[in-house]
């Protein structure tokens, strides 16, 4: 069976090959397992909660319509960290291919979470698409601003977080040269390091990067993720480490944070504004490539 829809869940199976799937959250439509030939691809909190009770720690949770904790926006401010999509069941409107297996969830200010839509009340659709390739996942998502007056003013991002063997081995690269606002001590430089390493807790927001820059996760010379970016010209790269991994509730096991990494493709670095009755859509391509070191500009 291609496509299996429970109360909570919808799991997608590759017709070619069984071991190849995807299983997405209704909650949040949190994509929390992507299994590419019965090896796991994403990382998931043994800890992560499941029941809808609190936004998942691992697989790919979805960031809209704010990155972060905002300060400054009237309405934006009003809204948790990371805003109200990861926190909301999501319909699941059905399954759009056979072959890739494709399918559907959206989400608009009727079903989502009624405590947050009263925060910030706006019009809005959303359409998650999950498309499950033989040999990639690839999340697309269109936001409609439904409303007939008002402007629709959003962050998105993909909080992907991959699964890796050490982080003490791994590299993310090609992103060296871009511009980065370093979130841990509050300051904006260019990355002048050939590759990311990761040392310490890191929690960076990458901005403008080129459309054709295509970020690798790198573990021990071998490439393991690839990410394709469309319309997301941002990337937060983060790793909690030690400390910060110890201080959250739904994190672990505790030394879990050796076996992950967050590459976050998304528009967080300003915002999205939408005119009414506008449409903007964007998406995220993990895959498989071979080794390519991209020259700085
Ligand atoms: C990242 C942010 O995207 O998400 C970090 O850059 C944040 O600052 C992390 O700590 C996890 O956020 P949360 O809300 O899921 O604990």
């Amino acid at each position: 069976m291609p496509v299996q829809n429970t109360d909570t869940t919808v799991v997608l199976t590759h017709p070619h090959n069984k071991e190849t799937s995807v299983t997405i959250l209704k909650y949040g439509a949190t994509v929390y397992s992507w299994k590419l030939n019965s090896e796991e691809q994403l990382w998931l909190s043994t800890a992560a909660k499941l029941d809808g009770s609190k936004p998942v720690r691992g697989g790919i949770p979805l960031v809209f319509p704010v990155f972060g904790k905002n300060e400054t926006d009237e309405l934006l401010s009003k809204l948790p960290q990371h805003g109200l999509a990861r926190n909301s069941t999501w319909e699941f409107l059905g399954q759009t291919k056979e072959n890739p297996p494709t399918v559907q969830f959206g989400l608009n200010e009727k079903i989502a979470n009624p405590e947050l839509t009263a925060l910030w009340p706006r019009s809005f659709q959303l359409v998650l698409t999950v498309e499950l390739g033989a040999d990639y996942l690839k999340t697309g998502i269109e936001v409609d601003n439904t409303s007939n007056t008002e402007a629709l003013k959003f962050n998105w991002l993909f909080h992907t977080y991959l699964r890796i063997e050490d982080i003490e081995d791994t590299m993310v690269s090609n992103l060296a040269g871009m511009h980065l606002y370093d979130q841990l001590i509050k300051e904006s430089f260019v990355d002048k390091h050939p590759v990311i390493t990761f040392h310490q807790e890191t929690d960076c927001i990458y901005s403008n990067v080129d459309a054709d820059r295509n970020i690798q996760v790198v573990s021990r010379g071998k490439q393991i993720h690839t990410l394709k970016r469309e319309n997301l010209p941002d990337a937060v790269v983060w790793n909690p480490w030690v400390k910060k991994s110890e201080g959250m509730g739904d994190f672990e096991p505790k030394i879990g944070y050796k076996n992950m990494v967050c590459v976050e493709p998304g528009h967080v670095h300003d915002f999205i504004e939408l005119a009414p009755g506008k449409k903007w859509n964007a998406s995220q391509l993990l895959y498989k490539d071979e080794l390519k070191y991209q020259a700085i500009q």
